[in-house]
Formats: C-alpha cells, sequence, structure tokens
C-alpha cells in the first residue's frame, strides 16, 4: 500500500530513453514502462480532448468539402493511425500537435476504399461508412474483426443504414455499401444503446433524404460532442444528449473549426490513480457531471473529491474502501473505466463485484493483475475482488488501452518495481502519460526491451 510502504529494486535487461524514444523503438523491440511504486500522486494534471470523440470528428469532416479544424486534438497513436485513414481517402491532413490543432482538407472527389492495413491497427476506423456512403453513394471498408475486448459486433450499423435504403454485402472480408439514389430518412430503433451505430447513423443521416429518427440512442457525451460539431456545420439535429435524435437531411454542411470535447476516461483515470497511491490530484479541463457515478464511487471508497471551476480534485488520505460497480452505457458507470477501478479493489479494505454489461472479455487482463498480487475470481460477467493491504511489483502485459492504464495504476501503488510492456496499447489512447505521472511525482520511465521474454521484475 502507497501510504505506508518504501520500495526498493533494480534495473533489468532495458534501456533508459529520452524523448527519442520514437525512432529508437524500431530498433529496441518493445517499448514498457518501468514503474517503481510506493510515490503519492501530488499536483496538477491537464486533461486533452477525447479520443472517442475526436476521431469520430476527423471522420466527419468527410461530410463536407474544404478545410475543418478541430482543436484539443490529443497526441495519441489513435489520432494518427485515423490521420493515414482520412488521407488515403483523399484529404490533407496537417496536424500541430504541441497545439493541438487538427487540420483536414477535403477534396471534392474522395476515396471509397478504407483499407484492412488501418482498420486491423484501429476498430474505430470502421466511422468513417456513414460519411463516405453518405457522401458518395458508396463505401468499402475493411471487416475490422474483433479485438482484445470482445467480438464487436456491426449489426445495428448495418441494419440502420438498410433502412436508409442502403445495399449492404460482404465480400473478401470487405463491407461494402451503397446508396446510388441518396439514403433515406428512416425510423431506426437500436435493440441496444450502441455507441458506434448512432454515430454511423447520425453521421448517414445528416445529408439524407427526408427526417432520420434514431430511437434508444446513445448517450455518451461524445455523441453530444459529434452531434454539436454537425450541427455547427449546418445539419438539423433534434434531441441531442438524449435516446431520441431526429435529424432532418440537409443538401449540404459546410467545414467548420471545433473544439473536442475533453476526455472523460483520461480524466476519471487520473481520478482512481490519486486514490490509489493516497496522493492529491487536481485534474484540470475535465467536466465532472461526465464522471458523475465515478466520482460518486470514489468518494463511496473514502477520497474528497471537489469540483474546481475547469475541473475536479480527488485527495484519499486513507487505503480504499472496496466499491462495487456495473458498467451501462451512458450515463451508467463506464466500462472504459471498469479496469481501473478493479485495480483500485485489489489494493481496498474488503469485497467488491465488479458487473461488465458491454464486452464480453473485458476481464482478459485480471490475469496479470493477479500476477501482481491481486485476489481476483472472475464469473462469467462478474469479478470478485478481495482487497489486499499491498500488490508486489512484477512484469505484466498490456493487452488494451485501459487494462493497460489499469496496471500502471497497479505498478504504481505495489511494493517493488513493476514493468508493463507493450505499451503501445496505451499509447493508443493516453497523451503525455508517463512526463505527467512523472510530474506528478511518480516513479516510472519509458524503457525499451530487446527481449520482452526475459523481463525481470
Ligand atoms: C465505443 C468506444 C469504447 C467504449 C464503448 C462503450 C470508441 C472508439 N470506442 O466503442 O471505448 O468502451 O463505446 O462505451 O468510441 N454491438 C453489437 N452490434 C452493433 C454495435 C455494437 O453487438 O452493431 C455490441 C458490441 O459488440 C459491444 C456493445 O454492443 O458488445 C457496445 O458497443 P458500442 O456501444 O457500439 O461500442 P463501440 O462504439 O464499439
Amino acid at each position: 500500500m502507497v501510504c505506508d510502504s518504501g520500495n526498493s529494486g533494480n534495473s533489468d535487461g532495458m534501456a533508459s530513453q529520452d524523448s527519442s524514444w520514437g525512432s529508437m523503438r524500431q530498433t529496441l523491440g518493445v517499448d514498457a514502462f518501468r514503474i517503481t511504486g510506493g510515490k503519492p500522486l501530488l499536483g496538477e494534471v491537464r486533461v486533452s480532448g477525447a479520443k472517442n470523440s475526436v476521431l469520430k470528428l476527423m471522420a466527419l469532416s468527410l461530410l463536407t468539402q474544404g478545410r475543418t479544424q478541430i482543436t484539443s486534438v490529443p497526441d495519441i497513436l489513435d489520432v494518427s493511425i485515423m490521420s493515414r485513414l482520412v488521407t488515403r481517402l483523399g484529404a490533407r491532413v496537417e496536424w500541430e500537435r504541441a497545439e493541438g490543432i487538427l487540420s483536414i482538407d477535403v477534396p471534392e472527389e474522395l476515396e471509397q476504399r478504407a483499407d484492412y492495413d488501418l482498420v486491423r491497427q484501429m476498430r474505430a476506423s470502421i466511422s468513417v461508412l456513414g460519411p463516405l456512403i453518405a457522401r458518395l453513394g458508396v463505401a468499402d471498408i475493411a471487416l475490422p474483426g474483433g479485438d482484445a475486448i470482445g467480438s464487436r459486433g456491426l449489426d445495428m450499423h448495418l441494419a440502420g443504414l438498410e433502412r436508409m435504403g442502403a445495399k449492404v454485402t460482404s465480400q473478401h472480408g470487405y463491407l461494402l455499401a451503397s446508396a446510388p439514389e441518396r439514403l433515406k430518412g428512416a425510423s431506426i430503433w437500436l435493440d441496444f444503446p450502441s455507441v458506434g451505430a448512432t454515430e454511423t447513423l447520425l453521421m448517414a443521416s445528416v445529408l439524407a433524404e427526408g427526417t432520420t429518427i434514431i430511437d434508444n440512442a446513445a448517450r455518451e457525451p461524445e455523441i453530444v460532442d459529434i452531434s454539436h460539431m454537425l450541427q455547427e456545420m449546418g445539419a438539423q439535429i433534434d434531441g441531442v444528449g438524449t435516446s431520441t435524435l431526429i435529424v432532418d437531411g440537409v443538401d449540404e454542411l459546410r467545414p467548420v473549426t471545433h473544439e473536442t470535447v475533453s476526455d472523460r476516461i483520461v480524466a476519471g483515470t487520473w481520478a482512481v490513480a490519486a486514490a490509489m497511491t493516497c496522493g492529491d490530484v487536481s485534474v484540470r479541463n475535465a467536466n465532472p457531471h461526465h464522471l458523475d457515478i465515478a466520482l460518486d464511487k470514489l468518494a463511496s471508497a473514502g477520497a474528497e473529491v471537489t469540483h474546481l471551476p475547469d475541473g475536479f480534485r480527488v485527495r484519499m488520505e486513507d487505503r480504499p474502501r472496496a466499491v462495487g460497480i456495473v458498467t451501462l452505457p451512458y450515463p451508467g458507470f463506464a466500462t472504459d473505466l471498469q479496469p481501473q477501478f478493479i485495480a483500485m479493489n485489489a489494493i481496498a479494505y474488503g469485497t467488491a463485484m465488479v458487473t461488465e454489461n458491454l464486452f464480453e472479455s473485458r476481464f482478459k487482463f485480471v490475469n496479470e493483475l493477479v500476477r501482481l498480487g491481486a485476489d481476483v475470481r472472475t464469473e462469467a460477467h462478474h469479478a470478485i475482488i478481495t482487497g489486499r493491504e499491498s500488490l508486489s511489483g512484477a512484469p505484466v502485459e498490456s493487452h488494451d488501452i485501459r487494462a493497460g492504464a489499469s496496471l500502471v495504476l497497479a505498478g504504481l501503488a505495489a511494493q517493488g518495481i513493476t514493468t508493463v510492456t507493450h505499451v503501445n496499447h496505451i499509447d493508443r489512447g493516453y497523451a503525455n502519460f508517463v512526463p505527467d505521472l512523472q510530474s506528478l511525482g511518480a516513479d516510472i520511465e519509458r524503457v525499451s526491451i530487446v527481449d520482452p521474454a526475459r523481463v525481470s521484475g
């Protein structure tokens, strides 16, 4: 436990790196974070724009011709991948990383095909489907397949497009969608408030002929952000932020400048990190109302949570108390914060049950947490976690973005050295993670491992 433990440890077959790690990793091998646990996080951190919004804002820039500007863009790997994809489709992208400004110049003519080499790297590539079919009347998108957290179906995206008059088939690993006559407004009921399906249908319907009603739509803040940008571009959308979206199609949209909503999952990750390390962290540029349930759970765990004019502060003085959670679509508890709360429960007083309702493989990472000494049992979509007084550092592997982040949090709270490998997953969603953690006082560095199989704690 951070509050009452001292730590020590030594190095292990890894080369310390500076900011030139990007080129070095090509030659040296797999990147890892080496963490010496036991330091409380103290200070301030600023959150950037949301990954799960900005990727869609980039995709929807394809709905119009001309220069779109997106600000508060996080410097993460997924933005690079989406930049490559929209460039492949014919747009020109300029990214001022330090300023967080991304400009996308979209020409009159666009390509219709999103290739597998990019889609397989980032499932969110599917978000170009709606804009392409709306704008070109045709789209060929590689099927993304499942990933580390689940099978991730597309049936609701496709059924909705078919209702709007599109023909959708699949061939040789590609989805072929076409609507040569322009999409037609329709009434669509989603079986489940899917984030991706709501976005695809929203982006497809803004240029459709007539009115589209999307019922049982997802209400995530990122969908509100996408809706706002579409409205600024001239789209007619009613019911933004509710589960019924009513879209009156327009003939064309215009390019705009839009600021990305702040990343509530990154903000929530900092909140849990503060609580797990008995720290005191002010999280700036964050909207605490997007995290109401998560912050309330932290308060139940014993943290002092206060709202700030531009964010919130989390302070913890003692070992957390175990808190149960159940993941649900927004405004329910976010599945993307579930791994972080499991990590916190692993060092809490008491036992908690966590129920995952969104992704069937999201408990896979628990085996890595167990390597750090956590007591977690899983049964179908439930996990029972009995808190241990402390975890003990060990080499662990990151399988996806949020699981990777939660292993880092566990490492910060563990005794001794934890090495989290395959951090390219964490890079997909967390900008500036290691420098921000260092500025809060964490003992963490980015290293490169020549042979990950030989890592020792
Ligand atoms: C998005 C987020 C992800 C977050 C999730 C839920 C991005 C890039 N990713 O993912 O970080 O965890 O929302 O908040 O924004 N499903 C179907 N058929 C469909 C659509 C979805 O069965 O047509 C299922 C999925 O397999 C999954 C569940 O519904 O089990 C939730 O999916 P969805 O809400 O669409 O999440 P994503 O958009 O994939």
